[in-house]
């Protein structure tokens, strides 16, 4: 059962609604509740207060016109704006309060803006053509990485162009000798992270074997892992933190965890990596679990490769905490490896399970991992200065999860909606419009999920209307906060392709050369 603020109330609380009120008048909260709770919400003068207070510190923030020389994105893979909502609503409550006034550590950034995520040729996008737009700087096709929209799907040859392939902010911050990491719960070769290297005709080419199956030559066509390993400018980042050991590993072995390797080229990618750095004569450690990494975390190696699951991380409620470490500690070791370069450093984190929760109508792991974003991204403002340091968090995609109503304050985020159907059958305050979550008739009447005991557990499935096995995103805006040089440059909204080349104006890399050392624009084609 799950924990619920104000006890029973929003589940013996049935309202009768007149079939089509659209805002049917709530039973408001008892007095005693009230003033257990927020007395204080009760006038009007703490609201006054309250936005005055909002008002005069934002008035005080100072607009940061310094070059950032660090820039630190993170990504919420599947975090929508609904997302956001529930999850701050999750955080209060689990801290004993009603919630919903709670925030996430971003939410307090200076500027928010909205992105626009369609991709060339869909109208919902993947997380590979929207990783193209958000670290690359070019909309581009559905299931592509790094390559312009000239490449279609599964189109090796046209991927070899060097026309159609674009940079990523990763190549524009090493070309200024910057050091680069990348970051991620997921596979470090899923589509996310794969924006900052991999330049590909299909994301499902994370190993030379996934080439193959598409009739394709991984000697001509590299797969993603391969790309990491031994492609610029994947070669060149000091930090690769993730998942996925099996697509570096050959499908004759297993790993440090059993997971049987995927490759069918015979190759140890994992080796390899760690004898390029022997042949460069630099200093450099492989770690598979936690216990390794905190142990060399007070003398860092120049070159750090973690891989900690053989495919995706787990989730952080469900992980085992001996082997894996969490997403905190992953953004701390990274930013304080990469800080050693005076010069700077782009850091790509990704919270990349928010999606997995999401497509298996699992509410409860997609806020809670949601929340551990939080949790990384307010370590990451305590390491970094926000004169000198960009912060951007924001999301690929949204998902279909809706918060229904009407409850009342303080209700469990995750519990019963205390109204009805028109049907008379009770509905959750979260459900899906599509999943897994989709439950057959019962004689005629739809499913009363409410019924189920077991419902807020971590692998509960959200009820959803249409029954698909994976929950789709969806083609909603996603939120961009920002924090620290030019941070105001990310107010609007905007085609997610900016993204990049805002924060390349901060740091004045890349593209963002061209605008950032003259006050005015200059004529330059
Ligand atoms: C490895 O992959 C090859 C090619 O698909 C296959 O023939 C072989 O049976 C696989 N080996 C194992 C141990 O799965
Ligand atoms: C490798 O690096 C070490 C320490 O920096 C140095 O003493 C040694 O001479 C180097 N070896 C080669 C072959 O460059
Ligand atoms: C921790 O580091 C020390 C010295 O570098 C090493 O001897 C030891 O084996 C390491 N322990 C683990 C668990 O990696
Ligand atoms: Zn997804």
């Amino acid at each position: 059962m799950l924990f619920s603020p104000l006890g029973l109330l929003g589940m013996v609380t049935v309202v009768a609604l007149a079939a089509g009120t659209q805002h049917p008048d709530l039973p408001p909260l008892s007095p005693l509740q009230m003033t257990a709770r927020n007395a204080e919400e009760l006038s009007a003068k703490y609201w006054v207060e309250e936005a005055q207070a909002g008002l005069k510190s934002r008035l005080r923030q100072k607009n940061i016109e310094a070059k950032a020389r660090n820039v630190v994105m993170f990504l919420g893979d599947g975090m929508s704006v609904p997302t956001l909502a529930a999850a701050r609503t999750l955080l209060g409550q689990r801290a004993g309060h009603t919630g919903e006034e709670s925030h996430l550590s971003f939410e307090e950034f200076p500027s928010v803006g909205l992105s626009k995520t369609y991709c060339v040729d869909h109208q919902i996008a993947d997380s590979a053509c929207t990783a193209t737009a958000y670290l690359c700087g070019v909309k581009n096709n559905y299931g592509t990485i790094g390559v312009s929209a000239a490449v279609r799907r599964r189109d090796c040859a046209a991927s070899l162009e060097e026309a159609n392939q674009v940079a990523s902010i990763a190549e524009w911050a090493l070309q200024d000798g910057r050091d680069v990491g990348i970051v991620s719960t997921a596979r470090i070769t899923h589509a996310s992270p794969a924006g900052a290297y991999a330049k590909v005709a299909d994301r499902n080419w994370e190993n030379d074997n996934s080439v193959v199956e598409n009739g394709q030559d991984p000697l001509v066509c590299r797969d993603i892992a391969h790309q990491l390993v031994h492609m610029y400018p994947g070669n060149q980042f000091k930090v690769i933190l993730g998942g996925g050991r099996r697509e570096f590993l050959p499908n004759t072995t297993r790993d440090e965890e059993n997971t049987r390797g995927r490759r069918t080229d015979g190759r140890n990618l994992i080796d390899e990596w760690q004898e390029v750095r022997a042949s460069q004569n630099v200093s450099y450690n492989y770690v598979w679990n936690r216990e390794q990494l905190l142990n060399i975390s007070e003398s860092l190696p120049e070159y750090l490769l973690g891989l900690f699951e053989g495919s995706h991380m787990e989730y952080h409620l469900e992980a085992d905490t001996t082997t894996e470490p969490t997403l905190t500690e992953l953004t701390e070791i990274a930013i304080r490896s990469l800080s050693r370069n005076e010069n700077g450093f782009f850091l790509f984190v990704e919270s990349g399970r928010i999606d997995h929760g999401h497509h298996s109508n699992y509410a409860h792991l997609a806020l809670d991992e949601t929340i551990h974003l939080h949790a990384a991204v307010q370590r990451a403002t305590e390491l970094l200065p926000e004169e000198d340091s960009l912060v951007v968090v924001t999301s690929d995609h949204s998902h279909v999860m809706a918060i229904n109503g009407y409850t009342p304050r303080g209700s469990s985020i995750l519990g019963r909606s205390n109204s009805r159907g028109d049907d008379g059958v009770p509905y959750m305050t979260i459900s899906y419009t599509n999943g897994p979550g989709a439950r057959a008739y019962v004689d005629g009447d739809r499913y009363d999920v409410t019924g189920d005991s077991n419902f807020g557990e971590l692998r509960w499935r959200s009820h959803a209307e249409v029954p698909r096995s994976s929950e789709t995103h969806s083609a909603d805006d996603v939120a961009v906060f920002a924090r620290g040089p030019h941070h105001a440059l990310f107010s609007g909204v905007y085609e997610q392709s900016r993204v990049p080349h805002l924060m390349a104006y901060a740091a004045c890399i890349g593209p963002g050369l061209r605008y950032c050392d003259a006050p005015a624009p200059v004529n330059t084609p």
